[in-house]
Formats: structure tokens, sequence, C-alpha cells
């Protein structure tokens, strides 16, 4: 009989990862912001999970106990009311899951969700979505949201020998842009997912741990488990802007 044998390092290499500085130069990041919007991403075809059933990428349980803790958390520190900008929502129905078991505890002042594909969805009238890629996205609501909300953005690695992989890059950029913009306002970043392994950027999960511009305040396990690939470690991270 044959016996299944899982790695137990895969999610250690991939958080190891550093992002190459040479992301930031502008002109690279100009092409990255165009190919998001010329490529297959661009197409519900690329995601069609989320077209055609209106689920979650996480099992709908583990979307309302990641929203339990995150209300938890809020509540407290003596939070009565709040806004979120979620990026990359897909179908918006871990938005809803997130949105109701949150607004138990907390007033729920906006809900902006928004992805770079107008997938058919189900939301209710407070939740608006609007088709934008991540970073426009954060341009035009990052100022007057409390918390920015990332729930399983799409896995990446950057380079592929000499090709830079056109899916990647919009969460770090965006995060980036988001901290800078909000610095000192008392504003958090939320991560639901396997940050920087099978959720996000290669690279972001020492990026946004070892980043002095802001400050892991909360982290808790979800799922803890292996699949046909190795472990899987889906956490919730809440970040304070600094
Ligand atoms: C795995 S799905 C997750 C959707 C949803 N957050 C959930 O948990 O079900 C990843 C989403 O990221 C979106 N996406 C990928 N690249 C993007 C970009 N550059 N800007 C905005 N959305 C993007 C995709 O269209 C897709 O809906």
């Amino acid at each position: 009989m044959s016996k299944t044998t899982y790695s137990t390092t895969r999610l250690r290499d991939e958080r190891n990862a550093v992002i190459n500085p040479i992301v930031d130069l502008k002109e690279f990041r100009e092409i990255m912001v165009k190919q998001w919007n010329e490529t297959l991403i661009n197409s519900a075809l690329v995601n069609s999970h989320q077209e055609q059933q209106p689920l979650p990428t996480l099992p709908i349980k583990i979307v309302e106990y990641a929203g339990d803790i995150l209300k938890n958390y809020l509540i407290s520190l003596g939070k009565k009311e709040i806004s979120v900008l979620e990026v990359m929502s897909g179908n918006c129905s871990g938005s809803r899951f997130l949105h109701r078991t949150i607004s138990k505890g907390l007033k729920i002042n906006e809900w902006i969700c928004t992805d770079i594909i107008d997938f058919t969805k189900t939301i209710k009238e407070n939740i608006k979505f609007h088709k934008l890629d991540g970073l426009k996205a954060v341009e035009q609501y990052g100022n007057c949201v409390d918390i920015l909300l990332l729930m399983c953005p799409p896995p990446n690695q950057i380079f592929d020998g000499n090709h830079v992989n056109p899916m990647s890059l919009c969460d770090y950029y965006l995060m980036n842009d988001f901290i800078a913009m909000n610095k000192g306002k008392n504003k958090f970043i939320v991560f639901i997912g396997e940050l920087g392994a099978s959720d996000g950027t290669e690279g972001l999960y020492k990026y946004m741990l070892s980043n002095s511009k802001i400050k892991l305040s909360h982290r808790q396990m979800l799922i803890s488990s292996y699949n046909q690939f190795g472990p899987i470690e889906k956490e919730i991270f809440i970040f304070s802007i600094l």
C-alpha cells in the first residue's frame, strides 16, 4: 500500500522569501498595473469557481470564525463602529458572511467591496461593489475607511525564471500605499488566509511581519491541516498602522 508523505517545510520556505526591491521602481510598477488589467485575470474564466458558485474561497464556517475573531478584537479595543474597504473580494460571498458576523457586535458604516472582475453576485444594500484593481481601490477609498481587508488574494511568485508573473504584486503595492496614506490614523490591515504562501504574493509574509510602519496586533489560526501539496495554515492577521 502506498503511503502519502507530506513536506513540512513548504510553508517555511515560502515564508522566507523576500520581495526584490526592483519591484518598487516606478517603471516596474507601471508595467505591473498595465498587465493586471490586460491579461487573463480580467476574465471570469480564470476564477470560474467564483463565477459558478455563490461561495467564498474558504469554507463558510471558517469565514464566520474569522469574523468573530475580528469583531471581538475590535470590541476589546472599545470600537463601536467601523468602515471597511475589501480588495479582491471576488463574488463577495465571503464579504456577506463576514459582514453578517461582525455586524452582530459593531455598527458597520460602510463595506466597500472591489475586484478586478465583476462576478455574478448577490449583495445587499449594506455592501457596495466597484469593479477596480486593488491599487485603484486603495487610491479611491483608502482614505475613508478604518480597515483594509484582504481575504485569500491569489497566490503568486513574482519571478518565474526570467519572467515576471503578471498576476503578482498588486497586494504588495496596495498594502504599501494604504500604510503610507494612513500613518498615525489608528487604522488596520486585516489579512485572512495563508499570508505569503497559498494566499498572496510570495514574500508578503516577511514584508508584513518585519515592517516597522505596522505592528502585528493579533494573529490566530483558523485551519491547520494538510492537502496534497503539504501543510495548510489559514490564519487571521490583524496589523495596526503605526
Ligand atoms: C481566490 S479569489 C478570492 C475572492 C474572495 N476574497 C474570497 O475569499 O472568496 C482572488 C480574487 O482576487 C481577484 N484579483 C486578482 N488580481 C487582482 C487585482 N490585481 N486587482 C483586484 N482583484 C484581483 C480575482 O479576480 C479574484 O476574485
